[in-house]
């Protein structure tokens, strides 16, 4: 549900093979598919909607098969930008419902609640990508509560292992004990962060 293997567009893979290379091990690991979920963040400002379904044609049409379900959404800053980037176009989603979100780790941004209920008001529902990640902004009971408002959570497979460190260990474990994920994700961005999972 949340991986960053479609090629020279952010900090995942850089190249085609680097695509590769990640499909071929996420099929040796017996995966059928994978949403592809490249960041649209200020920082990569180029990446807009048709931009990316461009590349992600581009990477279905040099893959020899199909024997590995691939689909394009992506993982949305709310940033500065979001409010822009979710109305100029329709945005990209995860099955037309579902709105692939993150937070910045280290500063909570100012209207963030804002633009969830934004994206409510728009028809979609919030999946907030890696909630365990954000103990530096808020604590994990009001994290936790955000599940009562309507905005879902997508946990990193990485996080149970402690992958991120032991605090966001006890809190992905503490929220999947309370059953409070709606989708898991590699979150890869590369083969050598997906060869550390334990899939
Ligand atoms: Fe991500």
């Amino acid at each position: 549900m949340h991986c960053h293997l479609l090629w020279g567009v952010d900090d995942g893979a850089h190249t085609l093979q680097d695509s590769r290379d990640i499909i071929s091990l996420l099929k040796a690991r017996g995966f059928h598919g994978a949403y592809c979920t490249p960041h649209i963040i200020s920082r990569y400002p180029s990446n807009t909607p048709s931009s990316l379904k461009a590349r992600f044609r581009e990477l279905l049409d040099s893959l020899p098969d199909r024997d590995f379900d691939l689909r394009l959404s992506a993982e949305y800053m709310l940033d500065e930008n979001f409010e822009r980037m979710i109305t100029e176009e329709e945005p990209l989603s995860h099955d037309g419902t579902h709105l692939l979100v993150e937070l910045p780790q280290f500063r909570l941004p100012n209207a963030w609640m804002d633009m969830l209920q934004l994206v409510l008001d728009r028809g979609f529902i919030p999946v907030l990508a890696h909630p365990e990640r954000y103990g530096k902004i808020m604590p994990p009971e009001e994290l936790a509560a955000l599940s009562t408002r309507g905005i879902r959570f997508q946990g990193n497979i990485g996080s149970l292992f402690g992958l991120y460190g032991k605090t966001c260990q006890a809190v992905a474990r503490q929220f999947r004990k309370e059953n409070l994920y709606l989708w898991w994700g590699t979150d890869a961005h590369n083969a050598s962060m997906l060869k550390k999972l334990r899939l």
